[in-house]
């Protein structure tokens, strides 16, 4: 398991454990947090699971496929730390991650 803190845009901070393996979409579905919709079940057709990365750990997760940075493309208001959160697996090297979700998913 785990840490993972998700920050809604309104400032709501949770911070739930989730299992090692899981995307960091899966680990928000499952603890009901609002803010990721992942209307495609994480098969990176949607980008309705953006999220915002903290910057310190852009170095510390594997890059973005080209795919992925074209669905981001897509998202609402991308930014440099932009992510799908479906392509985020769940590690010890990932405990303490923060993402904050945007304002709304397209
Ligand atoms: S859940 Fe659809 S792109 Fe991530």
């Amino acid at each position: 398991m785990t840490k993972i803190t998700y920050i809604t845009h309104e400032d709501k901070s949770y911070t739930v454990e989730v299992q090692n393996g899981l995307t960091v979409m899966e680990g928000a579905v499952q603890n009901d947090i609002p803010g990721i919709d992942a209307d495609c079940g994480g098969g990176m057709a949607c980008a309705t699971c953006h999220v915002y990365v903290e910057e310190k750990w852009l170095d510390k997760i594997p890059k973005a496929e080209e795919a992925e940075v074209d669905m981001i493309d897509m998202a609402y208001e991308p930014k440099k730390n932009s992510r799908l959160s479906c392509q985020l697996i769940v590690s010890d090297e990932l405990e303490g991650l923060t993402v904050t979700t945007p304002a709304q998913q397209s």
